[in-house]
């Protein structure tokens, strides 16, 4: 997407032995790159979050281990070397499919390379064609979700869609486009009046620092709220339609997404309001169904719910401060998980399935 007129990946390949990504721990106050050279700096940012978002974290994943492969495609142990590159990679972040998916690619892609300079090849290929492909997945998840969108502006002659969002699952949150800001986005463009509710997210606040400054460029009319107004606005006939993203999603279509969007999937079931995720196939864990029961959430540190950090206007620098007397206890889960049964439906690169094992089965094993 683009910054300022220039468009914009959120990773690349600098240069041999170079990646280098939008460093997102420091949007939206500024807006800059970070290099990164070998396996440990690229897993240090993902669990750091200069780069986050499930889509863009399993891409952070294929170039870790192009970056692993460039230090020990001449070693004798090569695989055991790389079999401990792709446990620290897959360490850095529980609960998000794409990272195991993507380091999986990678190790398979590599078993078929014999020499030093079959593997050096092969891990930039499939680095590369992983991160052309969510990209492309994305777009065309845009292209399907627009549908949605102009059937609702149809239905209110042209008045704005309001959409509800939680959390960021926008192209930041992955390679280019987004997943539930991509049908936004595609519906923009193509003149359909739209305006986005976007949460805040406690506690990172990714929708305050991160959808609004993406919507924000694009031009895209939106309104941040607090994470506890989204069930009065839809009371009030104030949501036409929720997309959210997913980190995990079952096979039976149930979808792990950032905290607080069960809440959401919920206050939407109860206003009758159309309740979509939107991801890749490559979020899908065919192996497991029931994601309460089996999705790992992954829990961070609680100084990020005792301390909130923004901009300090009058000393012109970001800042942190504590909101809760000193020791108090926080807990600090990432993720949670909105069953199936509360998902409207799930629109993937291959368009919209119900959410259920016979619908995504139908959308991929058919
Ligand atoms: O903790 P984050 O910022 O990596 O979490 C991001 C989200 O929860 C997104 O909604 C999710 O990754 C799904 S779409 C990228």
């Amino acid at each position: 997407m683009n910054v300022d007129g220039k468009h914009f990946r959120t990773i690349w390949l600098e240069s041999p032995g170079c990646v280098r990504i939008i460093d997102q721990a420091l949007l939206p106050h500024a807006f800059a790159f970070m290099d990164l050279r070998t396996p440990a700096e690229m897993a240090r940012a993902i669990r750091k979050m200069h780069l986050r978002g499930a889509g863009l974290i399993g891409a952070a994943a294929a170039w870790g281990m192009y970056l692993a492969v460039l230090r020990h495609a001449a070693s004798r142990d090569f695989a055991d070397q790389m079999k401990a590159e792709a446990a620290a990679l897959i360490a850095t972040r529980p609960t998000a499919k794409n990272l195991e998916w993507a380091v999986d690619r990678m190790q398979k892609a590599l078993a078929a390379c014999a020499t030093p300079e079959d593997r050096r090849a092969g891990a930039l290929r499939t680095a590369t064609e992983i991160t052309d492909e969510d990209a492309d997945f994305c777009r065309r998840i845009g292209l399907h979700g627009r549908e949605l969108i102009r059937d609702i502006s149809k239905r209110k002659k042209g008045e704005p869609v309001n959409i509800l969002t939680h959390c960021n699952a926008g192209w930041l949150a992955f390679v280019d486009y987004g997943t539930a800001l991509s049908p936004v986005y595609a519906a923009f463009d193509e003149g359909i009046p739209v305006h986005v509710w976007v949460d805040e997210t406690r506690p990172r606040n990714q929708g305050a620092f991160l959808t609004t400054w993406e919507l924000g460029h694009h031009g895209v009319p939106h309104t941040l709220i607090p994470d506890n107004v989204g069930g009065h606005l839809m009371q009030h006939g104030r949501v036409d339609i929720v997309f959210v993203g997913s980190d995990r999603t079952t096979a039976a279509g149930d979808v792990a997404n950032k905290i607080g969007t069960y809440l959401k999937a919920l206050a939407a079931r109860d206003n009758g309001i159309p309740f979509y995720a939107a991801l890749p196939s490559s979020t899908i864990d065919w192996d497991i169904a029931d994601g309460v029961r089996d999705i790992v959430i992954e829990e961070r540190g609680s100084e990020e719910v005792r301390f909130m950090t923004g901009w300090d206007e009058a000393a012109g620098k970001s800042a942190s401060v504590r909101i809760c007397p000193a020791n108090t206890p926080a807990a600090n889960y990432g993720f949670d998980v909105t069953p199936a049964r509360l998902v409207t439906g799930i629109l993937t690169e291959r368009g919209l399935a119900p959410a259920s094992a016979e619908g995504l089965r139908a959308l991929y094993h058919a």
